[in-house]
């Protein structure tokens, strides 16, 4: 991954979200880890979302809950869309296969990554969202 933002964003809306996604779209190079944090409704799918048009991806982004993974081809990278809510832990995840996607040519964003912490690689940006002040605000803390 080329250098991107760090520290503490705070995100004022959904079109800061989008800029930050953007942002990190454009750092981003093959097999990179984006792991998203934060609890529900704190924008882990907004940022996925500005991420893939980032990247150029042209299918509608929706939520991967009930399938685990969804892959988009359409981008400047290929992208894989985890969201691991309800796996148990890492385990579950090489169970699935992601062994073959994560850390390949896709660049793979993983929805609440904490539950599979113990796979994340050094390298993996690390992006906890949570609520801010007002119905509107997020604050990122990229790590
Ligand atoms: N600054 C903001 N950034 C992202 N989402 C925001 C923001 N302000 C309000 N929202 C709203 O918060 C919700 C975030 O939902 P979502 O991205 O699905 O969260 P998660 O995937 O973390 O559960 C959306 O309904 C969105 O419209
Ligand atoms: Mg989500």
């Amino acid at each position: 991954m080329k250098e991107t933002e760090k520290g503490i964003i705070k995100l004022n809306g959904k079109a800061e979200t989008r800029e930050l996604g953007l942002k990190i779209a454009d750092a981003l190079e093959p097999g990179d880890i984006v792991a998203l944090m934060g609890q529900l409704g704190s924008g882990k799918t907004e940022l996925t979302k500005a991420i893939a048009e980032g990247l150029g991806v042209k299918e509608k982004v929706i939520s991967p809950t009930f399938t685990l993974v969804k892959l988009y081809e359409s981008g400047r990278l290929p992208l894989a869309h985890f969201d691991v809510y309800r796996l148990d832990g890492s385990d579950e995840l090489f169970d699935a296969g992601a062994s073959d996607i994560i850390g390949g040519r896709y660049v793979s964003i993983i929805e609440w990554a904490d539950i599979v912490a113990d796979m994340l690689p050094s390298d993996a940006l690390l992006v906890h969202l949570s609520y801010g002040e007002g119905e509107e605000e997020r604050i990122a803390e990229i790590i």
